[in-house]
């Protein structure tokens, strides 16, 4: 079974909504002149230093799950009654056959042969990959497992995985959003990647609208699951096509190679427009709100491919809904600390560090200032932020994204206790949060270079890191 080994874990995203890494920030040429962003603490600390936020993944409840044998004499949890459901809901859509995951949960003899190993997985919550935690805020299509759930397969496990009645298997609940009409479709390039274990390619593609449009769905179809992590969309207006066309150019292969993001260290942002990840559907932008796209625009599609033996060629397309007009516009904001990015204030992790801790701390009118020269909402009215998420490398470990109120307490919008690479995301909030242009937005990332050579700063190469906060805000 070739399947990498396991890492800590993650996460991703808000359905459709979700997931995106997200691109390169603000920086760039256009440098940070115009923000008047704070620095906060910008500060290294060693190991164990305090500052950490709540984080414990752990279960805190214990569950009765009440005694072991119902009075019939049948086992008291059993596969077709009380596990298929959770595992068809919260495991399939990655563990069948030609999916990513290493091995399948579809039916009774795969799942009682896994059995055993699901359980560390699940108790450290670590499977189904999901990044935020709980404790920080409540999130649409939260996949993870309920203490009951994990109690419940923990039991069938211990009484030795007992089959049941394929008839009492409950009808699977449906929960899928309504279908939506797309507009828009664009495909990736036929494309077999090389690159082991990972490879990050970009495709760029004509935005095919001629009138101003605003995106407020999307769906994104994988062509071959068994390779394809995930797929992000991002839109690039006209004035900074050249620079993507050139990194374009410049490789020989159909589409580019993109780590970071679409564009290069000299790119000031890309705008996401969707995202896919495995179990993650497609579906509406909040309601009311959608993203601008000028005529003239490409869409740069970034592919995160997860190479396997025998895999078939990728061809993966984004379907978008777009309206001429809509409620409320949105953006999504990258932000990070404009100083950082220009080289002046280095976000340094030195070569041995265990636990380096960065932060920056910003107002949205400053954000949407610098991003959005000719922005039309947000400069000095309050903003809706529905959905939330970071952006580092590999030597990421957690961070947090908040908010400061004018009050001084915090709102906690995203907390990533597990930072992984492979599988980052963009969370939806259960429920929008409201933020003054009074107050501000914190971001905090930590990363471990404990087993470096060199130190590491800001970039977007590989062996670059990055602490970028992500948030999508519209007006009220
Ligand atoms: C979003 C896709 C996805 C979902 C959902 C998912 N898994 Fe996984 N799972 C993977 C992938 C991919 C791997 C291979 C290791 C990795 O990449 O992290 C994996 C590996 C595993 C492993 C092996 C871990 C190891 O160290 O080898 C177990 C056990 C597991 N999953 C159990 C589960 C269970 C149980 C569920 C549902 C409760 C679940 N997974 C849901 C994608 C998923």
């Amino acid at each position: 079974m070739a399947h990498r080994p396991h890492s800590v874990v993650v996460v991703l995203s808000s359905a459709f909504a979700s997931l995106l890494p997200l691109v390169s920030g603000c920086s760039g040429d256009d440098g940070g002149s115009g923000a008047s962003a704070t620095t906060t603490g910008d500060s290294v600390t060693s190991t164990g230093s305090g500052e950490v936020t709540g984080m414990t993944a752990a279960t805190e409840t214990e569950t009765e799950t009440g005694g072991t044998t119902t009075g019939a004499g049948e086992p008291a949890v059993v596969y077709y009654r009380d596990v298929k459901p959770i595992l068809d809901s919260a495991c399939v859509g990655c563990h069948r056959a030609g999916d990513i995951a290493p091995f399948a949960l579809e039916n009774y003899a795969e799942a009682s042969m896994w059995g055993e190993i699901l359980v560390p997985e699940i108790e450290a919550r670590t499977m189904p990959p999901w990044g935020a935690s709980s404790e920080c805020n409540t999130y649409r299509y939260d996949p993870s497992l309920s203490d009951e759930e994990i109690a419940t397969v923990k039991e069938w496990v211990e009484l030795g995985t007992p089959e049941g009645d394929p008839a009492d298997e409950p009808s699977p609940v449906d929960d899928e959003e309504p279908p939506i009409d797309y507009d828009v479709e664009l495909a990736s390039t036929l494309y077999e990647p090389t690159i082991y274990p990972d490879e990050y390619r970009c495709f760029l593609i004509d935005w095919p609208l001629v009138e101003e449009r605003y995106i407020t769905g999307f769906n994104i179809e994988p062509g071959e699951r068994s390779i394809v992590h995930h797929v992000i969309a991002y839109v690039i207006p006209p004035a900074e096509i050249d620079t993507y066309v050139a990194l374009d150019d410049a490789d020989p292969k159909p589409g580019y190679e993109c780590y970071g993001g679409p564009g290069g260290e000299a790119v000031p942002r890309a705008q996401w427009l969707g995202a896919w990840a495995p179990g993650i559907p497609g579906g509406p932008l909040p309601e009311g709100t959608g993203i601008h796209v000028e005529p003239g625009s490409k869409v740069a599609i970034q592919i995160h491919y997860h190479p396997v033996e025998g895999a078939e060629p990728d061809l993966s397309v984004v379907k978008l809904r777009t309206e001429a007009m809509v409620e409320r516009p949105a953006y999504l904001l990258p932000f990070a600390n404009p100083l950082w990015m220009l080289g002046i204030v280095n976000m340094t992790i030195p070569a041995g560090a265990e636990e380096v801790r960065h932060t920056f701390e910003v107002d949205i009118p400053s954000t949407i200032d610098f991003l959005y020269p000719n922005a039309d909402f947000g400069l000095d009215e309050p903003v809706k932020v529905s959905m939330a998420g970071l952006h580092m490398h590999n030597l990421g470990t957690r961070g947090t994204l908040k908010v400061h109120r004018a009050g001084g307490e915090e709102q906690c919008l995203v907390d990533v206790p597990r930072w992984d690479f492979n599988w980052q995301g963009i969370y939806r909030l259960e429920e929008s949060v409201i933020v003054d242009p009074s107050e501000t937005i914190h971001l905090e990332c930590f990363f471990d270079n404990s087993e470096g050579e060199s130190s590491v700063a800001w970039g977007d190469g590989t062996e670059d890191e990055m602490c970028l906060g992500i948030f999508y805000v519209s007006a009220l």
